[in-house]
């Protein structure tokens, strides 16, 4: 697998590919990789059959006080991984590359209404960061196909609502969340967790599951529901953000007769803020 840094060398690798008429599929990535993304790049793989991961670590989706500088950057290890994994090019650029009038004077991208709830309301700016620089690797790539984690459910759907009031063309593809086997969603931030964190984290997915079983067995009060998993969660040591019970065609609250929902959550343990989410069909 080749590494290139610069959009000319993209262009120049992309352009050979597309001239042997090979599909092309995009992989969006901030590095540190996991299993969660290389089971990105496997699906990619059997979409495309020229697979570009991009590994950038987007300093506009980071809030002010958040963790950009301590964002762990593993770019060797990340490589291997990929190269491993069979994935064809690794697009890998500095922020100049990508924001050369800086970043303030960048053009933003923002799905209005959806990125301002849920994370988005707890990390302002968030999403306009991510349509931004999605949308840019959308025009540099210009894939037949993107994969992303349903991890990030929300930022999923705010990346389709981008690409359907765009039409830009490009399938999305959202592969399931890969988990360790206590349940914890694997996730670049779980490397801030101590060890006694460790061992407490996968309350998180253990209480949507508890969740998603409650409603599947008729409980519909969903404020009650939401504020007794809040208090397992902080008796287990979280701090609280959010849980919410949606339905997944607009992400917005559900209602009563709704049946296909998903749960989603975030919360605070240690230094680390977890997301996670569990969809339900009733
Ligand atoms: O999910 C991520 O890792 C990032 O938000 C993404 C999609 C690569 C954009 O920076």
């Amino acid at each position: 697998m080749q590494t290139v840094t610069t959009i000319k060398a993209l262009h120049e690798q992309l352009d050979r590919a597309r001239a042997e008429g090979k599909r092309i599929g995009l992989v969006p990535t901030m590095g540190n990789l996991h299993q969660g993304h290389l089971r990105l790049v496997e699906a990619a793989l059997q979409h495309a059959d020229f697979v570009v991961a991009s590994i950038f670590v987007n300093p506009l989706q980071f809030g002010p006080s958040e963790d950009l500088e301590r964002y762990p950057r593993t770019l060797a290890e990340d490589q291997a991984q990929l190269t491993q994994s069979g994935c064809h090019l690794l697009f890998a650029p500095n922020e100049a590359e990508i924001y050369p009038h800086g970043r303030t004077g960048q053009t933003f991208v923002e799905v209005p209404g959806i990125s301002d709830l849920y994370c988005g309301a707890s990390r302002p700016g968030h999403f306009r960061g991510v349509t931004t620089i999605v949308n840019k690797l959308f025009n540099l790539v210009r894939p037949d196909v993107a994969v992303f984690g349903r991890k990030d459910y929300q930022q999923l759907h705010v990346i389709s609502r981008m690409v359907s009031d765009l039409s830009i063309p490009v399938e999305l593809i959202g592969v399931g969340t890969e988990r360790a086997d206590n349940g914890l969603a694997l996730s670049s931030r779980n490397g801030y967790l101590s060890a006694e964190e460790l061992t407490v984290a996968p309350t998180l997915y253990a209480t949507l599951t508890d969740m998603a079983r409650a409603l599947k067995q008729g409980d519909s009060d969903h404020a009650l529901l939401i504020e007794h998993a809040q208090q397992q969660l902080e008796r287990a040591g979280f701090v609280r953000d959010y849980i919410h019970i949606l339905r997944r065609s607009d992400m917005l609250p559900a209602r009563a007769e709704d049946r296909e929902l998903v749960i989603i959550a975030a919360a605070y343990l240690g230094a680390a803020r977890l997301i996670d989410n569990i969809e339900v069909d009733l």
